[in-house]
């Protein structure tokens, strides 16, 4: 039977890390992963992260499970979170949250829920988007299509195209994914007019919105970053939010997500949790406890809360430095294009548009290592790293 097996293979940033691993070269740089690292290149566990592991592991009297959707203290936090405390739509009691498996986990049961309700529906997705958006929608049973999203030319944002696009193609009752902030892989955002015109749009068309918010704080700020889905929230009958703490917190391998669903009315929105439920169940039955149990003692706690706003404050600094620093070097070394697109660019990511050639060129000969589409974390660069990949750009660039 297994010999018959065909694998679609591992995304091509997971492929690109086993060859990074393989280079023996010491002064090879990782520019790869969607990981915060620090300005020592490390990826660190958060301040308020140990000190909540600590409260943890001092309190916890049992290991018995946690139930099908999660810690109830944590799926209380989550929509005040995203929408911001004083929302209507919590006030209405038309938002819920379950813990998911991390954000994929939470994009997955999303994707189970609406597969579920409307079989083999369109979910429109940019391009591009986020590797693994088009499997697990796939995998779920949607049917994926594209709409048009970043524009080489200035690597910014098409929004003429994307809504000319939609406005000719989607059709009532279809799904929208769309990035809250710090867009993966492109990092190119729609700005709070942009999501105002979408918003307008979706309501009209009857489109289903479903938001991804996996770097929420990363980019502007935590409250600033949400500010584009909280527009489209108050106006939405109904809309999908996978939301995850991998990023924000720092807690990747703890698998933290939260799966949130607006319906039109609290009975709707009921009806839709025992839904997920069932699939939840039928799948990994229950999440895991130990992220979720970090994220609620953080936010129940005024202290710790402060202090992991204020490291992840320090991080989204860094980030925001790093990106000008970058900027400034090339431009110091003479290279001669626009350069913007590094500092508008929001969050983690910026797609460089490098081509392939360029990729491989500056992986062969300067040990730099970028996703194979051109996008680079910004946060893996360091002031060790920094004088030899400006050296490594310039050189493609030139
Ligand atoms: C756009 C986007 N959504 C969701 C996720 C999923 O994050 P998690 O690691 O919590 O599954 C990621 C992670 O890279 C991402 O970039």
């Amino acid at each position: 039977m297994f010999e018959n097996i065909q694998s679609r293979g591992v995304d091509q940033i997971l492929a690109m890390m086993q060859t990074f691993k393989a280079d023996a070269r010491e002064t090879k740089v990782d520019l790869i992963v969607g990981v915060y690292k620090d300005a020592k290149g490390d990826v660190p566990v958060m301040r308020a992260v140990k000190e909540a592991e600590r409260r943890l592991i001092e309190a916890e009297d049992t290991k018995t499970y946690v139930g099908i959707s999660g810690d109830p203290v944590f799926r209380g936090q989550v929509p005040a979170l995203l929408l911001g405390a004083g929302s209507p739509v919590i006030a209405q009691e038309r938002v819920a949250s379950l813990q998911t498996v991390g954000g994929s986990g939470a994009l997955r049961v999303g994707c189970d829920l609406l597969n579920a309700v409307m079989p083999a529906q369109k979910i429109w997705v940019s391009t591009p988007t986020w590797a693994n958006h088009v499997p697990i929608a796939t995998d779920a049973g949607l049917t994926v299509d594209t709409y048009p999203y970043f524009r080489p030319s200035d690597r910014g944002l098409d929004f003429e195209a994307m809504m000319a696009h939609l406005e000719a193609h989607s059709k009532a009752g279809e799904i929208l994914l769309l990035h809250a902030c710090c867009h993966n892989p492109t990092g190119v955002d729609m700005s709070l007019e942009q999501w105002q015109i979408v918003t307008d749009f979706v309501v009209e068309r009857g489109l289903i919105p479903y938001v991804d918010c996996a770097y929420q704080g990363l980019g502007n700020g935590m409250e600033e970053d949400a500010a584009g889905l909280r527009i489209m929230a108050e106006k939405v009958p109904e809309m999908v939010l996978a939301s995850s703490f991998s990023k924000n917190f720092g807690i990747y391998r703890e698998r933290t997500g939260a799966l949130s669903v607006i319906a039109k009315t609290p009975e709707d929105l009921t009806k839709t949790l025992k839904a997920a439920e069932t699939l939840i169940r039928s799948n990994y039955s229950m999440p895991p406890s130990h992220g979720a149990r970090i994220v609620a003692t953080v936010f129940d706690d005024a202290d710790l809360t402060a202090d992991w706003r204020s490291e992840l404050d320090e991080m989204r600094v860094r980030i925001a430095e790093v990106r000008q620093e970058l900027r400034a070097k090339l431009e110091a070394r003479q290279v001669t294009q626009d350069l913007a697109f590094l500092t508008d660019q929001n969050g983690m990511f910026s797609y460089t548009g490098f081509n392939p050639e360029q990729v491989t060129k500056l992986r062969e000969d300067h040990g730099i290592y970028t996703a194979g589409d051109g996008r680079i974390n910004v946060a893996g660069l360091t002031p060790e790293n920094l004088d030899a990949v400006a050296d490594g750009f310039a050189a493609v660039l030139r």
